[in-house]
């Protein structure tokens, strides 16, 4: 899509890890408005700790990063959401004992504005996820993997967000349900939504991403656009095999 001037995400020389432990290394990473940016790497090469320092789980220690116009370190979570930057973390993350609606309702929460339009926020999210609303009522706990996703994602959107970071969301999946999970984050970016995407899944991914890069070590290896790391010797190699 193209863009209306400025930068979704700008993030420059970022480094960031746990206690002594170091993991990223002097990130740099531009998406422009509107952009599908998948992130691939293999486990443990960062992609994760990359998503916390952006959304202010865990500090910047060195570099800077922004979010559509605005510095993102040193400032919380809440806030950060609050300037537009929906995250679906790792693993979900749900409330178990919480209906359907009420952990989408929690990601409404988060922002005033966004609770005042929970009801139009909601009915897009059951649009797309519509499985969603036939569960409304159920324990969160109990729903089936990809359920959990599904809420997930709905959860971040609920926030109208501009800019959505999603961590492996295909994990644990059957393909049928990933290529619906994939479907749906094409038509929230479709429909404006920037969307940074970090997966193992490397082949839907990167088909559906601008500009994708490969991270290695908590250092970007390779960028280029998706179909040209799809057709890269290194990434055939290495994340393709299988
Ligand atoms: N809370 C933590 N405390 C200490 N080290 C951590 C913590 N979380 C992650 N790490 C370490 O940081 C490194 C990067 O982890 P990260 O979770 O970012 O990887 P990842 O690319 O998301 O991997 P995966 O694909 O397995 O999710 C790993 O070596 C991991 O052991
Ligand atoms: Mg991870």
């Amino acid at each position: 899509m193209s863009a209306v001037g400025g930068s979704a995400l700008e993030v420059r020389g970022l480094e960031a890890g746990y206690g002594k432990i170091q993991v990223l290394w002097g990130i740099d990473l531009d998406v422009a408005p509107g952009e599908f940016v998948t992130v691939i790497g293999a486990n443990g090469a960062g992609k994760t700790t990359l998503l916390r320092a952006l959304t202010g789980l865990i500090p910047i220690r060195k570099g800077t990063a922004s979010a559509l116009g605005v510095p993102l370190r040193g400032r919380t979570p809440a806030a950060i959401v609050r300037s537009g930057v929906g995250h679906v973390p790792e693993g979900r993350q749900l409330f178990p004992l919480m209906t359907v609606r009420e952990n989408l309702d929690a990601g409404a929460d988060y922002l005033p504005a966004a609770k005042a339009r929970a009801e139009r926020n909601r009915a897009f999210v059951y649009e797309l996820f519509p499985r969603l609303r036939e569960r409304e009522r159920q324990l969160a706990g109990t729903l089936s993997g990809g359920e959990r996703q599904m809420v997930a994602i709905g959860r971040a959107l609920m926030t109208d967000p501009k800019l959505l970071l999603v961590d492996e969301p295909s994990l644990g999946l059957s393909p049928a349900l990933a290529q619906a999970v994939f479907a749906a984050l094409a038509q929230v970016n479709a429909d404006g939504t920037t969307v940074v995407l970090v997966e193992q899944n490397v082949q839907r991914s990167l088909q559906l991403a601008d500009h994708a890069l490969v991270l290695e070590n908590g250092e970007v290896r390779l960028r280029g656009t998706g179909a040209e790391l799809l057709a890269h010797p290194q990434v055939k190699e290495a994340y393709l095999t299988l």
